[in-house]
């Protein structure tokens, strides 16, 4: 077979090999064959030594036409193959966007970190700042310092958690008033939200591990009636313009006087319910003027300052606030509870 017959088979494999090809593979393994360094017209364009000095070009010419002319072919049909893939992988991944969405699920703030963000902000808003202590403590400042000396019997007003001869698991957030009086000179105005441990049998309404929030107040004549008046402000604020409230007294070897604050009873509103144990009232807090002895060891003259202090259990506000008849579902960490606040 001479060279110009070659020409014209390779021509005629070329365009069937062509019609049969479908992705980009193919194609490529075609041009290989065809147009490759070690290809078909290479192949042919290598054996024109045998040719005569006539024939030569007229076969060179041929073998570089076709050449270019299936170099052409093989491009265009890359181009179809190619445009071929990307209507159909749009095809794929088309997106109805008249489908229902799938609605991320929001998480929630879980009830006491609402209420304690709600009480710190009220704080703040009254030129408060945000004071913090550790959960492990010396019996100094948990005891000691807030005037209740070894031995006295108030130190079994709470069950402690001790940890050893010294240290134990604070049993109040008053500690960190102790902290905060021996870093700051008064005027004071903190609140210190924090855990506290006592080792109280776990129940509806007790649980080893619970939250209060502390307040402290010192400057030049701070009177009961400015305990009052902040007291007010929080009740109105958690529980609304309408809810009474009334002030009791009470004893904490820390304050002097001391009372404990009750609000009218949120399931009864004061006719005496099971919650409030036929009372109509419900303890939220005790409170009362820091002691001069306190501020006697703290180093702050109680002839020119006066202060108050507070101290609140956030779990029972959590669960009067928002009906909840059972303090461990403050810690279960059970969705179907807190995914409702
Ligand atoms: N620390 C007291 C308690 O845990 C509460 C309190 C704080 C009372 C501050 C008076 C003043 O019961």
């Amino acid at each position: 077979m001479d060279l110009k017959e070659r020409l014209k088979k390779i021509e005629l494999e070329a365009a069937r090999a062509l019609t049969d090809i479908t992705d980009l593979e193919q194609l490529e393994a075609l041009r290989v064959e065809f147009l490759g360094k070690k290809g078909r017209i290479t192949e042919v364009l290598r054996q024109m030594g045998k040719l005569s000095a006539e024939e030569r070009p007229q076969i060179g010419q041929a073998a570089n036409f076709l050449k270019e002319r299936l170099h052409n072919i093989i491009e265009n049909k890359k181009t179809e193959i190619e445009q071929e893939v990307r209507v159909r992988k749009m095809e794929e991944e088309r997106i109805d966007v008249t489908l229902p969405g799938n609605k991320p699920r929001l998480g929630h703030r879980h009830p006491l970190t609402r209420i304690s963000d709600q009480v710190k902000e009220l704080f703040i808003g009254l030129g408060f700042t945000i004071a913090e202590g550790p959960e492990i403590e010396n019996e100094y400042n948990n005891f000691e310092a807030l005037n209740v000396p070894e031995h006295h019997p108030a130190r079994d007003l709470q069950d402690t958690f001790y940890l050893d001869y010294n240290y134990l698991l604070r049993s109040q957030t008053s500690t960190v008033q102790i902290r905060t009086m021996a870093q700051k000179k008064p005027p004071i105005r903190i609140i210190a939200p924090g855990r506290v441990y006592r080792s109280d049998e776990l129940d509806a309404s007790h649980t080893p591990m619970f939250h209060q929030v502390e307040g402290l107040v010192i400057d030049r004549g701070i009177s009961f009636s400015d305990l009052k008046g902040t007291i007010e402000l929080v009740v109105r604020a958690i529980y609304g313009q309408e809810r009474l409230f009334r002030f009791r007294p009470s004893y904490f070897p820390f304050t002097e006087p001391s009372a404990e604050v009750d609000i009218s009873c949120i399931v009864c509103a004061g006719k005496g319910c099971r919650l409030c144990s036929e009372s109509g009232w419900l303890e939220i807090l005790g409170a009362g003027m820091v002691h001069p002895n306190v501020l006697e060891m703290a180093g702050i003259d109680f002839k020119q300052y006066s202060g108050f202090a507070f101290g609140m259990g956030l779990d029972r506000i959590a669960m009067l606030k928002y009906g909840i008849n059972d303090i461990r579902l403050l810690f279960e960490n059970d969705q179907r509870f807190l995914r409702q606040f």
